[in-house]
């Protein structure tokens, strides 16, 4: 089966000389979803903004959706492929109204009234939004439905890809469950970074540690969270739940 995502030995420094990327060996096929999982500054974050072609003067192989990241066409053409969820949601929301920001992506691939309308209303209630939310004033909304309000922008361009950078790490537990939730009812291939393991375990069935800017294991969710060892090794930790089930062997 081809796969949507293909890295092979990506390497990236920031300007400042610091190495952040060091030979990224990943391969994610569709449908698939996978957990991205390494301690603070493991590279997690630089990686996304390579995938969503941010990132330029990197060194190896990288492509999404058949665009081909080391050229410029691929890097400009692949925001039509994959869609990207940062960690701060209110660097992703400016507009004066939640119709405003969804809008934005479709309107600026050069969609038509209708069809931005459509997509609105579509990815409003893929993360369970109701019709009353389209004049609220996201900087007004809670840290949950502002986490699905930048979703739903990012849906709204109906990418093949879904990238999400910590997308639990500002919610209450009520908004997490939302979350896995609405995660559960979109089929899009995905790539879900964070520390929240539990999180994982409920919206993956594959996790990709990454440390030091390499991918140090990957393998079946349980499998991988549940070597004590491993994790330990990169700053880690088996998730209660499954550290019992080990010892309860
Ligand atoms: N803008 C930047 N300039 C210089 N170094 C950076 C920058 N952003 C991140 N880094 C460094 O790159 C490495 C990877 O960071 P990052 O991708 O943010 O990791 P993670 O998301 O896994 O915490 C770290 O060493 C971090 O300090
Ligand atoms: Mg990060």
């Amino acid at each position: 089966m081809s796969c949507l995502i293909e890295i092979d030995g990506l390497r990236y420094h920031y300007p400042d000389g610091r190495s952040a990327l060091n030979g990224i060996d990943l391969h994610v096929k569709h449908g698939e979803r996978v957990g991205l999982v390494g301690p603070n500054g493991a590279g997690k974050t630089t990686l996304f903004l390579t995938l969503a072609g941010v990132i330029d003067s990197f060194e190896g192989e990288v492509s999404v959706a058949g665009c081909d990241l080391t050229t410029p066409e691929g890097r400009k053409e692949v925001h039509r492929k994959l869609g990207i969820v940062f960690q701060q949601t209110d660097d992703q929301l400016f507009h004066a109204s939640v119709e405003e920001d969804i809008a934005f992506g479709p309107l600026n691939l050069g969609a038509d009234e209708a069809e931005v309308r459509r997509r609105v209303d579509c990815a409003l209630s893929s993360v369970g939004l109701n019709e009353d939310f389209k004049n609220r004033l996201p900087f007004h909304l809670s840290g949950g439905e502002k986490r699905r309000v930048a979703i739903a922008g990012v849906l709204a361009m109906e990418p093949d890809v879904l990238l999400l950078d910590e997308p639990s790490s500002d919610l209450d537990p009520r908004g997490r469950r939302e979350l896995v939730q609405i995660l559960d009812r979109l089929p899009i291939t995905r790539v879900i970074s964070s520390h929240n393991l539990d999180f994982i375990c409920e919206t993956c069935e594959r996790v990709v540690i990454i440390d030091g800017g390499v991918v140090r294991a990957s393998g079946p969710t349980h499998e991988i969270l549940a070597d004590e060892d491993l994790m330990l090794k990169h700053g880690l930790e088996t998730p209660y739940f499954l550290r019992e089930a080990i010892r309860g062997k």
